[in-house]
């Protein structure tokens, strides 16, 4: 712990949204808060808790009345159930904070509430309370600053030029080198909830700061523009995967796969996963295997139990395929991924994107093929190609050919090489940026600071 920025012992609140990709970080933020001498309290709604383990023993959990279902999720879509999630546990939320501050000592006081940009029902209660309240971002910094001109664009013109099909490999204005098709909509609800779902999220309210879990190195000049654009502080202070490292997988992780990697030659298996939420025509699937058992390469594929419609995991894939699967592939539910990533057999990544994966790729200099379902996603693919370069993006109808030349262009072909060199160098710029004098680790000195200030 460094003495100099924290004297008393202060308590975060943190309000992670209870979905995978938002929980993962937002625990390891908690972490690194933590080994900074934080009390860590976080509060959670009853669908998708975290539970306490091991890493989290010393962290306060509380879970609030009044919840969605699984079954909330699946008819609403994403984006209505986190509009739905916030008006319902607004109220419960509030209650549960008062009753935190009523209950605070003197050596154990609220420093801030840290909430999931999607959790917005912290703002009211925040503000009613006079806490200082700070937003976590766990997508990209170039995917806040799209939903930002996106909630600040005319909305009419906005839907009618997304609607346009000419319009959609052309460079959307002031977000080069972003196209109209690689902007965050999303695949879960009609774009005309877009505008209005932005326009939530990005208005940050009455928020101190906002930290963003991403790192000078990979998005510079999108942070320096998001800094003038918002009238707080921006933090970016990732990726926090390699700063305060935290197992927080909702699903359990079938640990199998890592022996059947221990068999695999070094850095020639395909590794295939597309999140926690992403979806998977059936057609697609079957395009996807028989490309991946013609690439000739082993292949490491998670298919989420639910992730192909109407199928519970993979019976709708072919009978001769599951022979092939035994021959060079292994299928699981949910792997455990960061250790995936760092085993010497993985060559290159197959993925949707998302913005964990991706830091999590590069993270470990793997290269990657990029298929973004969703949202964000289809930024962090345009930028894995066309700025950092250590992918390249699969785009239109998926055929078995295409997806067998995808495969032997990473793992294969000296312009995978390529890559796979340019992900090691950004994988070493990463954990620079996390170290004592790196850019993220003095970002996130610099909030503590800021904490401390406002409390003197
Ligand atoms: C979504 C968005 O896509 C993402 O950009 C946003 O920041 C959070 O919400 P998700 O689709 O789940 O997240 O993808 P991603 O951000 O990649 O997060 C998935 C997490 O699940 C990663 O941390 C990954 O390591 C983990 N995972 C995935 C596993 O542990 N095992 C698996 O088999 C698959």
């Amino acid at each position: 712990m460094d003495q100099n920025l924290v004297v008393k012992k202060r308590r975060i609140v943190l309000v992670p949204v209870p979905a995978q990709g938002h929980v993962t970080p937002i625990m390891q933020l908690g972490k690194a808060l933590h080994s900074k001498g934080f009390s860590i309290t976080v509060v959670q709604t009853q669908y998708n808790r975290v539970s306490s383990s091991k890493y989290f023993s010393d962290f306060n959990f509380l879970t609030i009345p009044g919840s969605l279902t699984e079954s909330d999720l699946k008819n609403l879509g994403p984006l209505q159930f986190m509009l739905k999630l916030n008006q319902v546990c607004e109220a419960s939320f509030k209650q549960c904070l008062g009753q935190l501050l009523k209950e605070q000592g003197d050596d154990d006081e609220i420093a801030c509430v840290i909430y999931d940009e999607y959790m917005s029902l912290s703002k009211a209660a925040a503000k009613e309370f006079q806490l200082p309240s700070v937003v976590f971002s766990t997508t990209s910094a170039t995917a806040f600053l799209c939903r930002s001109v996106i909630a600040k664009v005319n909305a009419d013109k906005f839907l009618t030029d997304m609607k346009d099909l000419e319009l959609q490999d052309k460079l959307f204005p002031g977000l080069h080198p972003l196209r109209y098709k690689d902007l965050p909509t999303s695949a879960f609800g009609p774009i005309e909830s877009i505008p209005r779902v932005y326009s939530e999220t990005v208005n940050i309210g009455t928020a101190s700061a906002v930290i963003i879990n991403t790192s000078t190195c990979l998005e510079s000049s999108t942070l320096a523009r998001l800094q003038r654009e918002l009238q707080v502080p921006v933090y970016p202070i990732g990726p926090l995967h390699i700063a305060a490292s935290a197992p927080s997988s909702l699903l359990e992780e079938d640990r199998s796969c890592i022996e059947w990697l221990n068999m695999q030659k070094p850095r020639s298996v395909i590794y295939v996963s597309l999140g926690s939420l992403a979806l998977m025509e059936i057609k697609d699937a079957l395009e996807m295997a028989w490309g991946l058992s013609n690439s000739n390469q082993p292949f490491l594929w998670v298919i989420r139990p639910g992730s192909i419609p109407s199928s519970e995991w993979t019976e709708s894939l072919p009978e001769e395929f599951s022979k092939l699967v035994s021959e060079r592939g292994y299928i699981v539910k949910w792997a455990p991924q960061m250790e995936v990533l760092r085993h010497p057999a993985v060559g290159g990544f197959w993925s949707h994107c998302g913005w964990n994966s991706t830091l999590e790729s590069i993270g470990e200099g793997v290269p990657m093929i990029c298929r973004p379902f969703t949202g964000d996603q289809k930024v962090n693919a345009r930028y894995l190609q066309s700025v950092w370069r250590v992918g390249f993006q699969l785009e239109g109808e998926l055929e078995k050919e295409d997806v067998e030349r995808a495969v032997k262009r990473l793992l294969v072909d000296e312009e995978g090489a390529h890559m796979r060199k340019r992900a090691i160098e950004l994988k070493k710029k990463l954990e620079s940026s996390v170290r004592p004098g790196g850019s993220s680790c003095s970002s996130l000195d610099d909030f503590i600071s800021s904490l401390k200030m406002k409390s003197s």
